[in-house]
């Protein structure tokens, strides 16, 4: 019987290569230009995907024999649901593998917003701490709010490092959640949040309903002592109005691990900002952790080639 065939599109380590070696062929075309990806995914029953690369109709129609989507992400807004549903095309992503280092790298973003650490990083290297001393001072996190908007594993990973710091946490999701008391956050409005945080951090999954959920509006109602922290999708922001929102000084500053677009270009405005630390998209990118995402993602097109229950499946 001829061995399913797989397209793995990210690159992902040796390791879980070899682990879907066991079972199917693999064709690896992270390294291929996309033009030349069409032989491989004429024939393929499987794809291992990753968040960058859309998978919408004109991917699909390249991959008549399809069946299964295997994302090495938590977030699958680049997946055309609808077209995958048309196609009975099934899909799983890698929910539960990133949490911690997701939470990590946005509670360093809420820690060096409020301490503004993107400035002091500039005012040291640039020599202005040899010709005018201290950099100006940041906040403590020990006492201020937190809003977290989007409580969900990796938004209570954030809570938890937060308390440990001394924060008091409100969170704002579409329904309050039943175990206030276990995650210790209490529940708030989108808008009572806004009004409240002296730190709103963005956790919310890109869906038509987020989508530019940050808008002139949101930091219209924020406290102009108040940082915006974006550790979800670029997409859940109105870059232009956030931008608007710091030259206005309607809000302190600002901590980006998502961009819309992304990459930003080099010549953005928000890079020339001191109010503004970005970092390119690096939430889960740790070795453990990616590999792990990856390893999920393989353990679930194994599962589906097995015929056994998939491990992290995604209604479509
Ligand atoms: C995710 O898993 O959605 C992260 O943002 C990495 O893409």
């Amino acid at each position: 019987m001829s061995r399913p065939h797989l397209v793995v599109i990210p690159a992902v380590p040796d390791v879980v290569l070899a682990r879907l070696r066991e079972r199917a062929d693999v064709t690896d075309v992270s390294s291929m230009p996309r033009a030349e990806w069409g032989a491989a995914l004429a024939d393929a029953t499987g794809v291992l995907g990753g968040s960058g690369v859309p998978i919408d109709a004109a991917f699909l129609a390249q991959a008549p024999a399809l069946r299964i989507v295997a994302m090495q992400s938590v977030g699958y807004d680049s997946v055309d649901l609808a077209a995958l549903r048309e196609r009975g095309v099934v899909l799983t992503n890698s929910r539960g593998s990133l949490t911690e280092a997701v939470a990590d790298t946005a509670y360093w973003l809420v820690t060096a917003a409020l301490r503004d650490y993107g400035r002091s990083m500039a005012w040291a290297r640039d020599g202005r701490w040899l010709r005018e001393g201290d950099a100006p001072y940041g906040h403590d996190l020990q006492g201020a709010t937190l809003g977290i908007v989007g409580l969900g594993a990796i938004g209570a990973a954030v809570a938890r490092r937060a308390q440990a710091g001394g924060m008091r946490v409100i969170y704002s999701n579409r329904h309050p959640r039943t175990d206030d008391a276990a995650t210790g956050a209490a529940y708030r409005t989108f808008d009572q949040l806004l009004a409240e945080a002296d730190c709103v951090v963005a956790l919310v999954p890109l869906t038509p309903q987020t989508r530019r959920m940050f808008d002139a509006a949101a930091f219209a109602r924020m406290k102009p002592t108040a940082y915006f922290v974006n550790a979800a999708r670029g997409a859940v922001c109105d870059t232009a109005a956030l931008l608007k929102a710091l030259e206005r000084k309607q809000i302190a500053g600002a901590a980006l691990d998502v961009t819309d677009p992304e990459p930003l270009p080099p010549d953005h405005p928000l890079f020339a900002r001191e109010d503004v630390l970005i970092v390119p998209h690096v939430g889960s990118a740790t070795v453990e952790t990616r590999t792990r995402m990856a390893m999920l993602a393989a353990e679930n097109l194994l599962a589906f080639i097995d015929g056994k229950p998939l491990l992290t499946p995604v209604e479509v």
